[in-house]
């Protein structure tokens, strides 16, 4: 499918954009292995989260719906997950494969996971590798660099794992692992990375510690989790393409409702904020484990910055956004620290010079990032996501702040994480 975009005139509304797949995804695992029922709402219809439900029923567990989102889960405490008949389907989910190949390596049975063209070219060896130090029998492609992963689960032991790189997913296996592990398992980040699977293992009443800088601990667990309902607020990652939308438009003023404003994930905001975007968050509250606000941002005159460091890992999905508004800035804008970008849904850091490329812009590609001067003028011209979700909303955002027509190829891939987001634009596009 390919959708057309023309320029926007100009930007305005409300609106609510599609909840956390983040917490979505750990929302419907935990619940899974905890004892009694959990009530989601607003759990993500996106396929990713779609992916990590029909990997749980395949492992035993009751997921049904309710009304249109909310997402009935029904636990089956810690011993309960059984042999899955067949293969464990991750499509084009990261998080659904790894997070579950940690929880599934703990359980005495085996279980084989794979994915769809792009997650069999994502790196595995990150979680495998961790996981046989605490004695997981996983065996894959390339040596069990590659999916598909076959996991002969069994009893695990706890281990201090220094991670190489910043990566919630890697923490999140671990921490699934940990669990289930003899012994205390202690994971070191480089950097923090979102927390939304420690912030509802606590709240489920997991043994979980925070050490000094960047250190968890989690002991096994003594009793069973306590199953846990709650309310999914809106992605940040899913607001992104809006909020640089009308940072970069010259009219502009939107409204962005029930975003989850966690620390970890705000990024983003700090970023526009030192470029000069007008952001204001409103009506601060907690919606169980997790902070959330609207958030009403305006035009601005953006200027350019250096992105890098500990900034990175808090707003990585939405660093390729970030490029695009480097383009309307004035001066240089660089963003480092971010080879990870290479080895997302497609390799980041080359998709997004191409695609803005194709549409005028003058952006240097780098092997940790990109390198930006501004402000320029874009012009409409024909683009691909490359089936990447993300990159399908930044091409339409930059088409919006455009001259001309863009035509996005391979448009229908925001159904992964973003299924609304092209009536999303038509509501806030004035043509
Ligand atoms: C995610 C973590 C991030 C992010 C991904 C979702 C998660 O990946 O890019 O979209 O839900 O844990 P890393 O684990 O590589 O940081």
């Amino acid at each position: 499918m390919q959708r057309t975009v023309t320029t926007a005139k100009a930007i305005r509304g409300t609106l609510g954009v599609s909840a956390n797949k983040s917490i979505s995804h750990r929302a419907a695992i935990l619940n899974a292995i905890a004892d009694g029922e959990a009530i989601i709402e607003d759990f993500q219809r996106g396929a990713d989260c779609l992916a990590t439900i029909s990997c749980l029923r395949r492992l035993g567990a009751t997921c049904r719906w309710r009304g249109d989102s909310a997402l009935v889960v029904k636990g089956l405490g810690s011993q309960g997950l059984r042999e899955p008949s067949s293969v464990l389907d991750a499509r084009n989910s990261g998080t659904t494969m790894r997070l579950l190949t940690g929880l599934v390596a703990a359980q005495p049975f085996l279980s084989v996971i794979n994915g769809d063209a792009s997650l069999r070219m994502r790196p595995m060896g990150r979680i495998v590798e961790p996981l046989r130090k605490m004695g997981a029998d996983i065996t894959g492609r390339d040596g069990g660099r590659l999916a598909p992963l076959v996991i002969r689960g069994g009893p695990l032991r706890g281990i201090h794992y220094r991670m190489p790189a910043a990566s919630a997913q890697v923490k999140s296996a671990l921490l699934l692992a940990g669990l289930y592990a003899e012994g205390e398992t202690v994971i070191e980040e480089p950097a923090p990375t979102r927390d939304h699977t420690e912030r509802m293992l606590r709240k489920m009443g997991a043994d979980l510690q925070f050490g000094e800088g960047a250190v968890i601990r989690i002991r096994p667990r003594t009793r069973e989790l306590e199953a846990m309902s709650l309310r999914v607020p809106g992605d940040i990652s899913s607001a992104a393409p809006w909020l640089v939308l009308a940072s970069a438009h010259p009219d502009a003023a939107i409204q962005i409702v029930d975003v989850g404003v966690n620390p970890t994930r705000t990024g983003i905001l700090d970023c526009l904020t030192l470029m000069g975007a007008d952001i204001r968050l409103e009506n601060e509250r907690l919606w169980g484990a997790e902070p959330v606000a609207n958030i009403a941002v305006r035009s601005s005159q953006l200027r350019g910055i250096t992105i890098g460091g500990d900034l990175v890992p808090r707003s990585i999905d939405e660093l390729p956004l970030l490029a695009l508004a480097g383009c309307f800035a004035q001066g240089e804008t660089v963003i480092k620290d971010a080879a990870e970008l290479a080895v997302k849904e497609s390799n980041r850091i080359r998709t997004t010079v191409e695609g803005l490329r194709a549409l005028g812009a003058n952006l240097e590609e780098r092997e940790d990032g990109f390198r930006v001067w501004g402000p320029q003028k874009l012009r409409g011209a024909v683009v691909s996501s490359h089936g990447d979700h993300r990159l399908a909303m930044l091409l339409a955002v930059a088409g919006a702040l455009s001259q001309g027509e863009t035509v996005v190829v391979q448009a229908e891939s925001v159904s992964i994480s973003y299924p609304r987001f092209w009536l999303d634009l038509d509501g806030v596009r004035r043509p």
